[in-house]
């Protein structure tokens, strides 16, 4: 939904919520994408005012805030438009690639190797299915909660090949139970995406404040706000009195 912003032509980005039309829910990169848009179906009948697009990036945030995750800043000003405003295919990642597809993809968006390191970290959370992108596995043994783990992981475990008929993924030595995709492997593969590996392993506060930096930034690509930065809401968590 939000991975495909083009800062050269302003294209693409959360706003506009084009993934609700054919071509562009139908993209390899997006499978999966369909059941977390009819789950949010019920919320959009019951509070038709909302856009879409700000529908989406509201669930984004709340759901990691109550897996345990930041709080990460979010306003609304999000405009839904419609069939003619789909991206081309081919602005996702793709998950069998490395370094320089990530640079190229993210420098897109406009986002540093820094960044790249912390929007990876996403993958703390849920896992690959074979019905979907025909990978398979979570990335963490703590599917449902945000974590640094997934630095942990990539630091401290031994990653092979995993042996089997599915596209090339990586298993862990020890479990044999988790997963990597190529495009994790690279960030410690790479000497300057390490680096912030290195730093978000060592510490998790330092994780979730540039995990809800880079998402904020991911959220606002190419919205048209008609208000100012301290239009941004941050939201209790449920467990805070
Ligand atoms: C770095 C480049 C990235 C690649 C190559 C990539 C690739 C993938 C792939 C192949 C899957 C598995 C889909 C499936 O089989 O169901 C996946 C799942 C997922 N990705 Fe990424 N992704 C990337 C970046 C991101 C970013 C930036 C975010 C969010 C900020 C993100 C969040 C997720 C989440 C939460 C899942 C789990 C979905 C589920 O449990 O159903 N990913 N990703």
């Amino acid at each position: 939904m939000t991975a495909r912003y083009d800062k050269e032509t302003g294209t693409g980005g959360s706003n506009g919520a084009t993934m609700r039309f054919a071509p562009e829910g139908d993209h390899g990169a997006n499978a999966g994408l369909k059941a977390a848009r009819d789950f949010l179906e019920p919320v959009k009948e019951h509070f038709p005012w909302i856009t879409y697009s700000d529908l989406w990036t509201l669930a984004s945030v709340c759901a990691i805030q109550e897996m345990q995750g930041p709080v990460i800043p979010w306003r609304p000003g999000r405009l839904d438009r419609d069939v003619g405003f789909c991206t081309p295919d081919g602005r996702l990642p793709d998950g069998s690639k490395e370094q320089s597809h990530l640079r190229a993809i993210f420098g897109r968006m406009g986002f540093n190797d820094q960044e790249i390191v912390a929007l990876s970290g996403a993958h703390s959370l849920g896992r690959c299915h074979t019905d979907r992108s025909g990978f398979e596995g979570p990335w963490t043994f703590s599917p449902t909660v945000v974590t640094n783990e997934y630095y942990k992981l990539l630091l401290n475990e031994k990653w092979n090949w995993r042996k089997w008929d599915g596209p090339r993924q990586y298993q862990d030595n020890t479990s044999k139970t988790l997963m990597m995709l190529p495009t994790d492997m690279a960030l410690v593969k790479d000497k300057e995406f390490r680096k912030h590996v290195e730093r978000y392993a060592a510490d998790e506060q330092v994780f979730f404040r540039e995990f809800s930096d880079v998402l904020m930034q991911l959220f606002e690509l190419g919205v048209p706000f008609t208000t100012g930065e301290d239009a941004r809401m941050r939201f209790k968590a449920t467990t805070e009195s």
